[in-house]
């Protein structure tokens, strides 16, 4: 097992899976947990991520010099690098000329990190800082034009270095470069696959539920399924499964939800109908990230509602992902929006969390989804948020909007189902604006909202591009649109990736 040490890079979750796609299993923890935790958790090797500061600024993460000598290999990337030339005796400064982006760099020693890379490869840089100085024992083995230490190592010592990013897929040899670390430095197995979170999840959900009752939110999303599936094979009849139905699904998809699970699943399911209760606390609500903590808080209460009806009910499950925890901030991460499941939680519940997926993205979570059984349908079914359409819906969330919008939204989705793109996008989906625009149907004049279809690839939610639909399909969507609901007159295609935009909206 390898431990990610998050100094607040951007990247530091992806250094993580990257390990993970190697086959070694990996966690991300913050960079000042405690040595001795560290120690007792057995990793084979440390990974010191990138972070936003420098490392002389005042305020700017430090690391307990002892992890150097705790015998662990450790591998510092970017800033990471930095503190460890601080930290043994080597000197950090700024260069001449910052590096954001491609870069080229030279293999000037044959290392352990860089073996059977070419001597020259492109890599993915972001740093003003980097290492001016190797510290006494370490050898360089790489450099760019404006950076002489872009690579060095103390094999003895098993410490290793690199300024830029592995872990990024622009860094041409990023994969063999960590996987030397892992392999031939810290002689980790290659053995390890999402499935295995089935067994060590069960194990764990074991010892943290003993011999209470649990509750699990479903979604009728993949995620809150598989963690309601894997926390099923850890309590048995102890879980009973809710599904709340809050009055901000697309067309028909309660009951879909309701009937594909009681079809597929002996586990006990209460539907709750919770659309007024949304809806009235919605009502004026036109700020994004109130109508979040709204949601999260809404939906805490309806599940606590229904626990105190169940003897012992302590536990919730919930389907929350690393992307989602990443987003709503966390200490050493900004917030960009709060997910409902994480940053939208109110602050005091009576129910504990299960939330057995934390540490996975998507597409580990379906390879979860797929080996626990559950039918391909909704193993790939494209993610949709918690809050649902009422963060499509820019301003108030109203009946009538939640209709346009559904109506649309349906449209849509028919037709990429149809023309075969459903699978190929990670979401595809309507959003109404808070806009009036003027049109002509009929020979009269229409004053109505338009609908801006937002389509995206991605592999994991953190970064996402729009996807390129072929203008035949598009057409059909608009005249579609237009044709069949009530209150548009317009369509608009969203062109935005992420960063800079977010998938959704709101
Ligand atoms: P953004 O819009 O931040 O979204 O690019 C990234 C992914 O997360 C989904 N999303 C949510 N999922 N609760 C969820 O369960 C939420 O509050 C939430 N907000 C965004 C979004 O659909 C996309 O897949």
């Amino acid at each position: 097992m390898i431990l990610v040490l998050d100094f607040g890079g951007q990247y530091a979750q992806l250094i993580a899976r990257r390990v993970r796609e190697a086959r070694v299993y990996s966690e991300l923890i913050p960079y000042d947990t405690p040595l001795e935790e560290i120690r007792s958790r057995g990793p084979e090797g440390i990974i010191l991520s990138g972070g936003p500061n420098s490392v002389y600024e005042e305020g700017a993460p430090r690391l307990d010099p002892g992890l150097f000598e705790l015998g662990i290999p450790v591998l510092g990337i970017c800033y990471g690098m930095q503190l460890m030339a601080l930290e043994t005796g080597g000197k950090v400064g700024s260069v001449q000329i910052r590096e954001y982006g491609k870069s080229e760099l030279e293999v000037i020693e044959p290392g352990l990190l860089l073996d059977g890379t070419p001597d020259e490869q492109q890599v993915w840089m972001s740093h003003g800082d980097a290492v001016l100085r190797p510290p006494e024992g370490f050898t360089v083995t790489a450099r760019t034009g404006s950076a002489p230490v872009v690579a060095f190592e103390n094999l003895e010592r098993r410490l290793f270095g690199i300024q830029f990013h592995a872990e990024v897929r622009h860094t041409a040899y990023g994969m063999e470069i960590l996987r030397n670390f892992l392999f031939e430095a810290c002689g980790c197995r290659p053995e390890w696959t999402p499935v295995n979170i089935v067994t060590d999840a069960v194990e764990k959900v074991r010892e943290q539920v003993g011999d209470a009752k649990v509750i699990a939110g479903l979604s009728g999303g993949v995620d809150s399924a598989t963690a309601a599936m894997l926390v099923h094979r850890a309590v048995g009849d102890n879980l009973t499964c809710v599904f709340v139905d809050h009055g901000l699904l697309r067309q028909n998809e309660g009951e879909q939800v309701v009937e594909a699970f009681r079809r597929n699943s002996e586990v006990p399911l209460i539907h709750v109908d919770a659309r007024r209760r949304f809806l009235d606390r919605l009502a004026g609500i036109t700020d994004p990230e109130a109508k979040r903590k709204i949601i999260g808080e809404e939906f805490i209460r309806t599940f606590e509602e229904e626990a105190r009806q169940i003897e012992d009910a302590r536990f919730l499950v919930q389907g929350t992902l690393y992307s989602d925890v990443i987003e709503s901030g966390t200490r050493d991460a900004a917030r960009i929006k709060s997910h409902h499941n994480v940053g939208g939680l109110p602050e005091i519940m009576d129910l504990d969390l299960v939330e057995p997926l934390r540490n996975l993205f998507k597409d580990e979570v379906r390879v979860v989804a797929a080996e626990l059984g559950l039918p391909d349908r909704l193993v790939w079914r494209q993610p949709f948020p918690g809050p649902g359409l009422a963060i499509r819906i820019i301003g108030e969330v109203t009946e009538e909007r939640l209709e346009i919008l559904r109506r649309a939204d349906h449209v849509l989705q028919d037709e990429i189902r149809s023309a075969g793109y459903y699978r190929q996008l990670w979401q595809s989906f309507a959003v109404l604006p808070a806009i009036h625009s003027v049109g002509v149907m009929g020979d009269a004049r229409t004053y109505a909202y338009p609908i801006v279809i937002r389509a995206v690839t991605s592999d994991d939610a953190m970064t996402a591009d729009w996807a390129r639909l072929p203008y035949d399909l598009l057409e059909r969507i608009s005249n579609r649109i237009i044709n069949e609901v009530p209150g548009v007159n317009r369509v608009a295609l969203d062109i935005t990736s992420k960063p800079p935009g977010t998938i959704e909206w709101e």
